[in-house]
C-alpha cells in the first residue's frame, strides 16, 4: 500500500470529510444567503467515484470519515454510500459518521444506524419555532426533534451543533445545555467563520466563545476532558450527566496545530482547507490517471496543505474565501 498521509507541516491526516451534496433545504442565515446557485448535477461525482476514492484514503490510512453537505440526507442515493463505506467500519475505518440538520432524519436513522454509524451529529441552532424558522429561513423545528429522537431510538449517540449568534440564539446556549443534559445528547458550540457572501455582516452575530464558557461555568459544573473526537472540539464534561460540552473556536483559539482533516468536495474537488483555495482536483485524476493519478494528486494536496486558516471577523471585512460551508461541508 502507498505509505500513510503526513503533511508537509508533520501533521497526519486521518480524517476525511466527504460533502455529497452542496445543496440543502434550509438556508441557514450564517451559512447561506437566500439566493444560492447550486453546482450542476452532472458536475458532481458519481456515488462510485466518492466511494473509490474514500476507499483509497481508507487504505492510506485515513480512520475516521464523516458525510456531510450541504445537507447529505438530501441526496438520494447517500444510503448506498453510507452502506458501502459502512462495511469498512472495524476494517481500517474506526468511524464512519454524519453531519446533518436533521429535517429527514427520522426516515433515515435506521439505515444509518444498521449501516454502522454509531454516532452522528445534528445542527440545531435554535429549540424555538418561531426563532428556527427565522434563522434557517425555511425549517420547521418539530422534524428536526423528530429526526433527533428517532436518531435516538435506533441507537445513535447524537451531539447537537450549535452556532453561537448574537441576538439571535445566544440567549438560548444554557437552556440547550440544560436540555442536552436531560435528553442524553452533547452539546458543540461553534464561532461562526467567514465562509462565502451572506446576506447579512457576519461581525453583528459573532459571539466569541471564551465570553459564552465563561457564562455556562457560573452555572454548570464543568471539568475540562481529556477526550477528543478526532474533530476540532475541545471538551467538557457536565457533572452527574452523560453529557459532554464541545467549543469550537477558530477565531477566539486557533486549533490549526493539531488539524487531521482534508475535505473532498461533491466536484471532486480535494481542499486542503477549510479556510483556503488550495486543492486538487480528483475527479480528473480519477478519470484519466487511476489510482496512480490520485495518489500523485492526494500527495500534492498534503504538500501545499496551509499551516492555518486567516479567518477574521471584522467589520466590512470580505469572507476569508469566497465559497460558502455548504461546498466542503464544514
Ligand atoms: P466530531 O467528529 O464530532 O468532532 O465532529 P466535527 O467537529 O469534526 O464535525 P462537524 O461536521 O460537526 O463540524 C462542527 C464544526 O466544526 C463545523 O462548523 C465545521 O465547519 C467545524 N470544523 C470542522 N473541521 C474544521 C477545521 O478544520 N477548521 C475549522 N475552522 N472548522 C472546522
Ligand atoms: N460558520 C460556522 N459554522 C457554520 N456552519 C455552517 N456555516 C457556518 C459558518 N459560516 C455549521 C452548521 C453545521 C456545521 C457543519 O457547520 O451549522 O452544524
Ligand atoms: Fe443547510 Fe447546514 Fe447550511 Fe443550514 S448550516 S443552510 S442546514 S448546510
Amino acid at each position: 500500500p502507498a505509505p500513510g498521509m503526513i503533511d508537509a507541516h508533520g501533521r497526519h491526516i486521518e480524517y476525511l470529510r466527504i460533502s455529497v451534496t452542496d445543496r440543502c433545504d434550509l438556508r441557514c442565515r450564517y451559512c447561506m444567503a437566500e439566493k444560492m446557485t447550486f453546482l450542476p448535477r452532472r458536475a458532481l461525482l458519481a456515488l462510485e467515484e466518492i466511494a473509490i476514492i474514500a476507499e483509497r484514503f481508507i487504505a492510506r490510512g485515513v480512520t475516521k470519515i464523516r458525510l456531510s453537505g450541504g445537507e447529505p440526507l438530501v441526496r438520494s442515493d447517500v444510503g448506498d454510500l453510507v452502506r458501502r463505506l459502512g462495511a469498512h467500519v472495524g476494517h481500517g475505518l474506526h468511524e464512519l459518521t454524519m453531519t446533518t440538520n436533521a429535517t429527514r432524519l427520522a426516515e433515515h436513522a435506521t439505515m444509518l444506524a444498521d449501516a454502522g454509524i454509531r454516532r452522528i451529529n445534528v445542527s440545531l441552532d435554535s429549540r424555538d419555532p418561531d426563532r428556527f424558522r427565522y434563522i434557517t429561513r425555511h425549517g420547521d423545528v418539530d422534524h428536526v426533534l423528530g429526526g433527533i429522537a428517532a436518531a435516538q431510538a435506533a441507537g445513535l449517540r447524537v451531539k447537537i451543533n450549535m452556532v453561537a449568534l448574537a441576538g439571535l440564539n445566544e440567549d438560548e446556549i444554557a437552556p440547550m445545555l440544560a436540555w442536552c443534559v436531560d435528553q442524553g445528547l452533547d452539546l458543540s458550540l461553534i464561532e461562526t467563520m467567514p465562509l462565502g457572501a451572506i446576506d447579512e455582516d457576519r461581525t453583528d452575530r459573532f459571539v466569541p466563545l471564551t465570553r459564552v464558557f465563561d457564562a455556562l461555568s457560573g452555572t454548570f459544573d464543568l471539568t475540562r476532558d481529556t477526550y477528543r473526537s478526532g474533530g476540532p472540539a475541545r471538551y467538557w464534561r457536565v457533572a452527574d450527566s452523560g453529557t459532554k460540552l464541545g467549543l469550537i473556536s477558530p477565531l477566539t483559539a486557533n486549533f490549526c496545530d493539531g488539524c487531521n482533516r482534508v475535505r473532498l468536495t461533491t466536484e471532486g474537488r480535494l481542499y486542503a482547507c477549510l479556510g483556503h483555495d488550495d486543492q486538487v482536483d480528483l475527479k480528473t485524476a480519477l478519470r484519466e490517471g487511476g489510482t496512480a493519478a490520485l495518489d500523485a494528486a492526494i500527495d500534492e494536496a498534503l504538500r501545499i496543505k496551509p499551516k492555518r486558516h486567516d479567518f477574521r471577523i471584522e467589520p466590512g471585512a470580505a469572507p476569508a474565501v469566497a465559497r460558502h460551508m455548504s461546498v466542503t461541508g464544514g
